[in-house]
């Protein structure tokens, strides 16, 4: 079982707490999303526990189409639960698992492609964006939020992964710091960061030129710092022809 089937992103359960939760600590996602939702045709890749899609979905007022994907069963069947948790809203998003790195979707399909906090914890980054170019239409629109490397709380994430393996390696212990976070109620504070740092198999981090880098093969029109202590770049890109 992955690590996000043991635990989905974000945690808290309930939909309403959790939205509380992740916009109080992420506010920049929640105008982010005016701008996504002005498309209407959209695919999110790792779409976690649906918090984002539910939110998009309520400004699309225009109707439309989005589809979450992601490789987590747990995380799909409870953004499932998710959307029968929350108001009705215009469009129904549609939850189902899939990997970024080999999307089950046709070449030049959606208008707009976003994915929260995801690509740096896939092995080939560079072929999930390849995906993600393939399955945008031409002049489509990609919202993709990846790790900055030149931030505090990566800084002290990656600091603390390493600790974690120097610990282990002394020990003979397997993620001794993952076992400890796991045995105090974190969630409520920190959601599933702490958990992530010690026991997400991958975690990736970018600088700008690096993210441009990534992005060659489209035409970027903006990379910028977001998020508590600027932990993310999020970077707008459309497809050329
Ligand atoms: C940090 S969570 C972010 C989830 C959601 N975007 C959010 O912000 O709440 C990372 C998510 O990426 C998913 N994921 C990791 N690798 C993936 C892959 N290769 N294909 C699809 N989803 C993947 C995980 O299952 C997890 O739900």
């Amino acid at each position: 079982m992955s690590f996000w089937d043991l635990r989905p992103c974000d945690g808290h359960d309930c939909f309403a707490e959790r939205a509380s939760f992740r916009y109080g600590k992420e506010p920049w996602l929640r105008l982010a999303f005016e701008e996504v939702a002005r498309h209407s045709c959209i695919l999110e890749i790792g779409c976690g526990q649906g918090t984002d899609a539910i939110e998009i979905c309520r400004r699309m007022k225009g109707g439309g189409r989005y589809v979450g994907v992601d490789q987590s069963t747990m995380s799909i069947a409870s953004a499932r639960r998710s959307l029968a948790e929350s108001e009705p809203i215009g469009v129904s998003p549609q939850f189902q698992a899939g990997d970024a790195t080999k999307l089950a979707f046709a070449e030049a399909t959606f208008d707009a492609i976003y994915s929260m906090g995801v690509l740096h914890h896939v092995d080939d980054t560079r072929a999930a964006i390849a995906e993600i170019r393939r399955v945008l239409r031409p002049g489509g629109r990609a919202y993709v939020a990846l790790y900055n490397r030149n931030s505090v709380k990566l800084a002290a994430a990656l600091a603390l992964r390493k600790l974690q393996t120097a610990a282990d390696a002394a020990l003979g212990t397997d993620r001794l710091m993952l076992s400890l976070a796991r045995s105090f109620p974190i969630e409520k504070w920190f959601g599933t960061a702490l958990l992530e740092c010690f026991g997400v198999p991958i975690l990736k981090a970018y600088d700008r030129d690096q993210i441009h880098d990534l992005f060659r093969d489209f035409e970027v029109e903006a990379v910028d710092r977001c998020g508590s202590f600027g932990s993310f770049w999020f970077t707008r890109a459309w497809r050329r022809s």
